[in-house]
């Protein structure tokens, strides 16, 4: 497996593979590698010839005040899972080598990025769809995987790729969970025991709201019983709680199309998100 920092070598690397017929796929990460994204990593060794994985803790997606410095960098233990799982390749940047000085240049994708995790982030989705572009016209791959646990950011890409006429599909893997349900994220090593215990509450509020949804309850008492479960957990302290339609993510007036409850809840300093697509419910009242 090869690991670098330099653009040219990857940019190479990944040209020569597509140059001799081989589907490459790319698993964008910010490392603090969990099951979760081993489960992507699996999905593209299944469906390229070729798996690359960047590692890069972008720094224009975390906003003033987040946890940008924080952010767990254990650069060697993934690679040595990404090297386990089989990845051809490793692209792991230096800080600071993916911005020019100067740097004047964003994507952005409009309306998407408007509601849920845009609402408090407000510049979030800009450092996110400018660093996939830039990995994107880096490697050029055929087919990258995101995960479902970041549905907006999946929601996003993927319009970002549509609008932009990007010649990549965008493949999103299931959210992979913990024992008690509490989805898998980088962030959750930074709870303490008695609120990684009461971060479950996230799942289980998810999981009765779907309940209720496949039973055709009205979608304001689904959407009150998500808000009322989380408020109830006394170390949550609720970012949003939100029913949206599961392609615009705009509000949704009842549950007949297909949406998304969606869930941004903060653990002290620390901020999880979590979905669950809700099937569209029965509208009758039987
Ligand atoms: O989901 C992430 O880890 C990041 O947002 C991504 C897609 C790697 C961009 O930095």
């Amino acid at each position: 497996m090869l690991i670098t920092g330099d653009k040219d070598e990857i940019r190479a690397l990944a040209q020569s593979w597509r140059t001799s017929g081989e589907r490459v796929g790319l698993v964008p990460t910010m490392g603090a590698l969990h099951e979760g994204h081993l489960s992507l990593v699996r999905r593209s060794k299944a469906a390229c010839a070729r798996t690359v994985v960047t590692i890069f803790v972008n720094p224009t997606q975390f906003g003033p005040g987040e946890d940008l410095s924080k952010y767990p960098r254990t650069l060697e233990n993934d690679c040595a899972m990404l090297e386990a799982e089989g990845v051809d390749a490793v692209f792991a940047p230096p800080d600071g080598s993916m911005y020019l000085q100067g740097h004047a240049s964003w994507v952005l994708v409009e309306r998407l990025t408007a509601g849920l995790c845009g609402a408090s982030r407000p510049t979030h989705f800009r450092g996110v769809t400018t660093i996939v572009s830039k990995l994107f016209n880096i490697i050029q791959p055929h087919e990258a995987f995101f995960g479902q646990k970041d549905y907006q950011q999946a929601a996003v890409i993927r319009r970002m790729t549509l609008d932009l006429d990007m010649p990549v599909s965008i493949t999103v893997g299931p959210i992979v969970r913990e024992a008690d349900g509490l989805a898998m994220s980088s962030r959750n090593r930074f709870l303490s025991g008695e609120q990684r215990q009461a971060a479950g509450i996230l799942y289980r509020a998810l999981c009765e709201v779907c309940t209720l949804a496949e039973k055709g309850t009205p979608l304001e008492d689904c959407l009150e019983h998500l808000r009322a479960a989380i408020l109830s957990q006394p170390l949550a302290e609720l970012d949003y709680a939100a029913i949206v339609d599961a392609d615009s993510l705009e509000p949704v007036k009842d549950l007949s199309r297909p949406a998304v409850a969606a869930l941004a809840v903060r653990f002290g300093p620390t901020r999880l998100i979590d979905n669950m697509l809700l099937p569209p419910g029965r509208t009758g009242d039987s």
